[in-house]
């Protein structure tokens, strides 16, 4: 494959559905390696857009808008970076002849957690929690009393913990029923009740398929670890290698393989594993892009998961990818809401050996949204996430008074 000059005829052209701060370490490794990067959201500055050659503020599930910019830009490659993105246009494009990664099919399946869940646990087999579908307080009452409390009741559709509910008794069901549709993406009506289990770790398998010469190739990363406090459900800390057993790395490891062959396509999948306190190891969800929790391997590995996903993407082989140093890191989350925010205590933070501050530069935050992320290195797994503990606490999202 040739590559041209970005911005003048001939050049390669990555994209990005989706401006966040997994967008902006995708458009910098594509930027790298001399690509043209389009950036797409629904609100200016995001921090993608930073560092794209162009960029355009629509409404991603306006599905018009998206096909009328794919057909202006005609990217290689169009990536998605969030789940809130109008999966019917991908189908067309994709039909038009444009490569959507991983593909629009996968896409779609892996934003909507019944789908997915229907085709890890019915097709492959795989195991995971307890679980049914509900489409009526009734039916989520019912579902809870088969499954047994407690029960983590989420939407059909939603990211980032948003909408799980945790149903203790019967009398709870009606009003998270209610709370988890509420906070649901899109009209749908529908649950999934889990069995709500005692996490023991986690972990997040990086898989990813690329071409090696006419071949699809599926290749894993070592697993990710991470935790979040009981009842937090959104991440907070990360670190590489995991140091689980070797017998649990396999089984997680053929689970993600098996998945995301199942959905297929070109690119790097985030794979989440649930380790139970009674010692299952259950598929959790895939998230078919790069993963949070993958930030990591900014600093963890010789190649990091947004440079295997532009490869992929391109149609580009990475054989292997090495995890060359215990590392961690740790979320930098905003208390207020704010315009242009500051930050203090980066000198501070940085002044510990091994620690690196990457912030997005999002025009405003507001409580509990994301901002920066703390990466470290150590010498061991447990003092590179106490070095990114110790830096993360340092470092306050300030309002300029
Ligand atoms: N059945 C369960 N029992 C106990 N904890 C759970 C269960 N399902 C999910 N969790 C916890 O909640 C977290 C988020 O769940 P999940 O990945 O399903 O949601 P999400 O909205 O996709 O979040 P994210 O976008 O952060 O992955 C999991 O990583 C795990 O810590
Ligand atoms: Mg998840």
């Amino acid at each position: 494959m040739d590559f041209g000059t970005p911005m003048l005829e001939g050049s390669r052209r990555l994209m990005i559905l989706g401006g966040g701060e997994l967008g902006k370490e995708i458009a910098i490794e594509a930027q790298r390696m001399g690509v043209e990067v389009v950036v797409v959201d629904r609100y200016d500055m995001a921090p993608a857009m930073h560092v794209a050659h162009r960029r355009y503020v629509v409404d991603m599930l306006n599905g018009e808008a998206l096909k009328a910019i794919a057909r202006r830009e005609k990217p290689d490659a169009v990536v998605t970076e969030i789940e809130a993105v109008n999966t019917g246009a991908l189908i067309e494009l994709e039909d038009e002849g444009y490569r959507i990664i991983p593909n629009a099919k996968a896409v779609k399946t892996c934003m909507n957690r019944i789908e997915l869940r229907l085709l890890a646990s019915e097709q492959l087999k795989l195991p995971t929690t307890k679980y049914a579908v509900a489409n009526s307080p009734d039916e989520a009452k019912r579902a809870c009393s088969d499954i047994g409390y407690p029960c983590l009741i989420k939407p059909e559709m939603s990211s980032s913990g948003h909408g799980h509910e945790v149903a203790v008794n019967p009398s709870d069901v009606e009003f998270k029923f209610n709370e988890a549709i509420k906070h649901a993406r899109g009209s749908s009506r529908r649950v999934i009740v889990e069995e709500y289990v005692d996490v023991d770790r986690e972990l997040t398998v990086l898989t990813y398929r690329y071409m090696n010469e006419d071949k699809e190739v599926t290749a894993v990363i070592p697993p990710i670890e991470h935790q979040r406090p009981k009842g937090v459900f959104h991440y907070v800390e990360s670190w590489h290698p995991s140091s689980v057993n070797d017998n649990i790395i396999k089984t997680a490891e053929d689970y993600a393989v098996r998945i995301v062959n199942k959905l297929g396509g070109l690119g790097i999948f985030g794979v989440e594993i649930i380790i139970t306190k009674d010692g299952r190891v259950l598929f959790s969800e895939v998230a078919p892009r790069p993963h949070d929790t993958g930030l990591v391997t900014l600093v963890s590995t010789d190649i990091n998961e947004f440079q295997v996903h532009v490869r992929s993407a391109l149609g580009l082989p990475t054989p292997q990818v090495k995890v060359t140093t215990p590392a961690a890191a740790h979320v930098i989350l905003a208390d207020d809401e704010n315009w242009a925010p500051h930050y203090t205590g980066i000198n501070e933070a940085l002044t510990i050996p091994g620690v690196q501050v990457r912030l997005f530069g999002k025009p405003n935050s507001y409580r509990g949204r994301r901002m920066g992320i703390v990466l470290a290195t150590g010498s061991t797994i447990r003092e590179a996430i106490e070095k990114a503990r110790k830096a993360a606490s340092l470092i306050k999202v300030r309002i300029l008074s």
